[in-house]
């Protein structure tokens, strides 16, 4: 009889896992996590490690996510590689921090039809069809650096202004945006003109190098406009290597962008004049924007993350302090 009864249950579960397994896929269970594909660029500044983080920090599995993070090292064709893996596991949603701005039709027309959605978060793409992605979430770069100009404008009414540009990666929006809202300043004020414009590609070593190469032929500027704080700290040791003085009272004012702590503090010790905030903590705002995609809501094609600009007169260090990054 008992051996009955062990049979009879044999059969029974043999028939429960046929069930479960009849298309060949595991059993559905109640935590299925929500599988998100993240394509990030690269680990070239502070602004993009707090970036990554954020993300990391949103998309927990406690809270229903598996993030798939995929690190592109600036390199774009590793990104491709990267979505098109997303592609080949089926991930619910992609979202990408792109490298450069041209060159995305081919990949984003394949997750296109694969009917995989896409987000695209903090720089922008420059595709034929805007329905290739779902929306666009991150910084706006023009009015950055408008913002920037302004500022500039207001601090130096009538001086000669000899502007050095340190630019960040070419090709990318930050770069493409912040460079535009430069340019048109300049053109707009017969006082202003360039200085030079050299790259340090957002990192704090090509900052330094490229600004040691330029300081050798030319020390004749009382600006510095530099499209991120880590290309500003390689700068800045190589403005002290050659002694020339920058700041309150020195021969050359700089504007940074991002606003990391280490940047308010050079700005709060008067080393550095403008903070331009380009705001990494992006990941709640890309969370919000997968809910109501969840939950079949309209959704902005772009949204903006709030920023501000720093001197002196706005900072304290109990705020410096409580940055996060
Ligand atoms: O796209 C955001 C920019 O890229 C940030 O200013 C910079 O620090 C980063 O590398």
């Amino acid at each position: 009889m008992k051996r009955f009864f062990s049979i009879l249950l044999l059969a029974a579960y043999v028939i429960f896992l046929a069930g479960c397994f009849r298309d060949g896929s595991a059993p559905e269970t109640d935590t299925e996590l929500f599988v998100i594909g993240f394509s990030q660029s690269g680990s070239e500044s502070d602004w993009r490690l707090a970036n990554t983080d954020s993300m990391i920090e949103t998309f927990t599995e406690d809270k229903g996510y598996d993030l798939q993070m995929e690190n592109a090292k600036q390199q774009q064709e590793n990104q491709f590689a990267a979505v098109r893996s997303f592609i080949l596991e089926g991930v619910d949603i992609i979202v990408i921090a792109p490298t450069m701005e041209e060159g995305w039709d081919t990949v984003l027309k394949e997750v296109y039809d694969a009917g995989i959605p896409v987000i695209i978060m903090d720089r922008s793409v420059n595709v034929w069809n805007d329905d290739l992605y779902l929306t666009n979430v991150g910084s706006d770069f023009l009015g950055q650096g408008n913002r920037a100009v302004e500022w500039l404008e207001g601090q130096t009414e009538g001086e000669e202004l000899k502007i050095l540009h340190l630019q960040g990666t070419y090709g990318t929006t930050a770069q493409l945006l912040r460079s535009q809202a430069l340019e048109d300043g300049v053109s707009a004020h017969d006082n202003w003109e360039l200085a030079g414009q050299i790259c340090g590609d957002f990192t704090e070593a090509k900052g330094y190098e490229a600004m040691t190469e330029f300081l050798s032929e030319n020390t004749d500027f009382n600006v510095l406009y530099s499209e991120n704080d880590n290309m500003t700290f390689g700068a800045i040791r190589a403005l002290d290597e050659a002694g020339i003085t920058y700041g309150e009272g020195g021969q050359v004012r700089i504007i940074t962008f991002d606003a990391t702590s280490a940047a308010l503090q050079l700005c709060f010790d008067g080393k550095v004049d403008l903070c331009v905030e380009c705001n990494p903590l992006q990941g709640p705002s890309v969370e919000e924007l997968i809910r109501q995609y969840r939950a079949g809501e309209d959704i902005p094609k772009q949204v903006y993350i709030e920023e501000a600009l720093f001197t002196k007169d706005d900072l304290t260090q109990e705020l410096i302090d409580g940055r996060t990054y």
